[in-house]
């Protein structure tokens, strides 16, 4: 299962593709509005960061209008990849780059019939928001397992990319169920790597170790 990075933070995304775990970023308007940055400067700066595909996602609603901010944001950066929303617009507008071979992310996908929808639009990615789910007490993850079960009996090529996670166990399901990618707030990769017992256990290495008074690089 792929990782990507939910923001627009440089300061945030920088230290962990270090690590090498970061196959790609997503943002949207709102995280452009946190960020305060200007969206073609800072999706630069990621775009030059990140090896692989960077979501920038248009602000118009209406066919005509994104077509034209698609370009825009095409222009950017070959790693680019377009967020268009679930509306009839967003997926004409995904049919159309798509059918240019271009890279497309369908967003705010609340039901399986949508991704559906986004498949046949020949999106690269749906984006189905598995917390803003839950926060209603709906079944996020069941929504991304009936996907899933969708896309392999009509083998769609479409990447199932679980978006709004919130914490360990919407990534461990997304890799259970065979998402192909979780998208996910620097928080939520941080809280990954923790385990008490990973803490615990290396503090009495690190302390046994000094005491045998060796040292492996002299
Ligand atoms: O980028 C889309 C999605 O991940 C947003 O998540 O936390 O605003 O529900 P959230």
């Amino acid at each position: 299962m792929k990782f990507f990075i939910d923001t627009a933070e440089i300061d945030e995304i920088r230290p962990l593709v270090e690590t090498g775990l970061v196959d790609g970023v997503t943002t949207n308007p709102s995280l452009i509005l946190k960020s305060g940055r200007d969206i073609f400067e800072v999706t630069k700066e990621i775009c030059d960061l990140v090896d692989g595909p960077v979501s920038a996602e248009v602000a118009a609603t209406d066919y005509e209008t994104m077509v034209k901010e698609a370009g825009a944001l095409y222009d950017i950066a070959d790693n680019v990849c377009l967020k268009v929303p679930l509306t009839p617009d967003g997926l004409k507008t995904c049919k159309f780059f798509a059918d240019q071979g271009r890279m497309v992310n369908v967003t705010l996908c609340f039901s399986a019939t949508q991704a559906l929808l986004a498949a046949k639009a020949g999106a690269a990615f749906i984006s189905p928001f598995v917390g803003r789910l839950d926060d209603i007490a709906h079944d996020g993850m069941g929504l991304i397992q009936d996907i899933r079960t969708i896309y392999d009996n009509y083998d769609f090529k479409t990447e199932i990319l679980v978006a709004s996670t919130r914490h360990n166990m919407h990534i461990l399901h997304s890799a259970l169920i065979g998402a192909d990618v979780a998208t996910m707030p620097p928080k939520v990769i941080h809280q990954l790597f923790k385990h008490p017992l990973t803490e615990s256990g290396l503090a009495a290495f690190v302390k046994d170790w000094e005491k045998t008074g060796q040292s492996i690089t002299d």
